[in-house]
């Protein structure tokens, strides 16, 4: 007998430690309260209760057009947070996260990415009523014909069928696409599958609970599925959920049928026609309003929002007037800053138009003991033994500096335990790699000794 092994899943892969990989959630109760140590979360509960009362907003479809602002200083949670708020909202909620400097780009428009942004952040749920012949196939014949290039090759002329409900029997006939797609997909008898009647399009649904072969392979690896009920030709509901930058670009391809953008597809970086767009928004209307579609608005998270210049602001707040947008997140270290492009202040370099539809959140800085927590979820997600005097030590560096340099020191004192053979984190190593970094403070000092001796040359 041939010896099979079957390869352990872990082997495959590779596990990544990003910097926010230990958010699962916001962390909050029932009562959206922010429960102290949850999801990968510590402490700044005000903010996290005020983003759980926005998630609930989004879910409802009730924020669409709002934006809300994630303010606080540097390494303060703002883009955990923001993570933590697309963890919430799941799956079928588009979330799309950008930075603020992604809009300067030397082939496209700033409005055409921040668009296709905003585009890629409404979710339009398509329900399409179609017709289908369905049933589980009980005899198959492919007659075929020779190649009109090739005489000595065949091909799949035309393909009759029969297929079989719990109801009905019927056959069919159909034509040559259908039959190479039969053959393509490795139907045969026994196998239920679904032909669009309009497109020809062949669905291999897996093979028939009933089939002779369905009962009688046991090592048949294919998925095995019911014997359909009701008519052969039926009418079914087929639901799909696209973003409107997919129906935007499904469309342009449709439009731009030329013979080389067939051969080659659709340049992704192509500016797509603000005419395909209008066009596109009146079809997602239309279809709303006939109750086929239904829009699920996302969020757009825009990081370090400040790098964003006037003509951008101005656009985004243009675009919150109109109908199809989604709610846009900001977040910003900066307090009194100047709006770029311009050379006036404002806070957080925002123009104040934006900040008076805006809702704000703030983040604070930690105390020693959030920091001393999150020390400990990073550890743990790092896989990391963390010794208690080292932990105290790295709590104190964290207070002092700032809880980032503390999480980065938490990774390399473990390269140093590793590399000293020790699977413990010491205190020794945290010391080691203290003395051999510097934190922004030092690092500021110790160029300033030299520009000192340059100005005395
Ligand atoms: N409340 C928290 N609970 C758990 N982990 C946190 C919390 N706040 C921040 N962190 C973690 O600390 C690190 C720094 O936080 P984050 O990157 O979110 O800061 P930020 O406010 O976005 O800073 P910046 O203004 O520099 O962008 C990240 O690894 C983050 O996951
Ligand atoms: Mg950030």
């Amino acid at each position: 007998m041939a010896e099979i092994r079957e390869i352990p899943s872990s082997l495959h892969r590779f596990e990544r430690i990003g910097a926010h990989t230990h958010i699962k959630g916001l962390g909050l109760d029932e009562n959206l309260k922010a429960v102290k140590i949850k999801d990968g979360m510590v402490g700044q509960e005000k903010a996290r209760e005020a983003a759980g009362l926005v998630v609930q907003m989004i879910k409802e479809g009730k924020l669409s057009g709002k934006t809300v602002i994630l303010a606080g200083p540097p390494g303060t949670g703002k883009t955990a947070i923001a993570i933590a708020i697309s963890k919430e909202l799941g799956p079928n909620v588009p979330f799309i996260q950008m930075s603020g400097s992604e809009i300067y780009s030397s082939e496209r428009k700033k409005t055409e990415i921040l668009i296709e942004a905003m585009r890629k952040c409404i979710g339009v749920e398509i329900h399409e009523m179609r017709k289908v012949y369905e049933g589980e196939v009980t005899s198959l014949e492919i007659r075929t014909a020779p190649h009109p290039y090739n005489p000595y090759q065949r091909v799949p002329e035309s393909v009759r069928l029969t297929l079989k409900t719990t109801k009905q029997e019927r056959t069919i006939e159909a034509g040559s696409s259908i039959a190479q797609q039969i053959i393509a997909q490795g139907i045969t008898e026994g196998c239920v599958i679904q032909i669009d009647a309009e497109t020809g399009r062949v669905v291999n649904l897996g093979l028939s609970l009933e089939s002779e072969k369905g009962k009688l392979y046991e090592v048949d690896t294919r998925e095995r599925v019911p014997r359909p009920g009701g008519d052969v030709l039926k009418e079914k509901e087929f639901v799909y959920t696209l973003t409107l930058d997919d129906l935007d670009k499904m469309h342009a391809r449709s439009r731009s049928g030329s013979f080389f953008s067939l051969l080659f597809g659709f340049s992704e970086s192509k500016e797509i026609d603000s005419e395909v767009r209008a066009a596109v928004d009146e079809m997602v209307k239309k279809m709303v309003d006939e109750g086929r579609a239904f829009i699920h608005p996302g969020v757009l998270f825009i990081d370090d929002s400040h790098l964003l210049d006037l003509e951008a602001f101005s656009f985004l707040g243009r675009a919150l007037e109109s109908e199809l947008v989604p709610i846009i997140i900001l977040a910003t270290n900066r307090g009194i800053t100047t709006i770029r492009g311009t050379d006036v202040k404002s806070p957080m370099g925002f123009p104040l138009d934006l900040l008076d539809r805006a809702v704000i959140i703030a983040t604070h800085e930690y105390d020693a003991e959030s920091i001393r927590e999150i020390l400990k979820i990073r550890a743990n997600e790092e896989k990391i033994r963390l010794d208690g005097a080292a932990l105290e030590k790295l709590t104190e560096i964290g207070s002092s500096s700032s809880l980032r340099y503390a999480v980065q020191l938490l990774s390399l004192a473990a390269q140093n335990a590793k590399c000293m053979k020790r699977d413990t984190v010491l205190v020794e190593d945290v010391e080691r790699v203290q003395s051999l970094f510097l934190d922004v403070g030092q690092a500021v000092e110790h160029l300033k000794k030299y520009e000192m001796r340059m100005l005395h040359y």
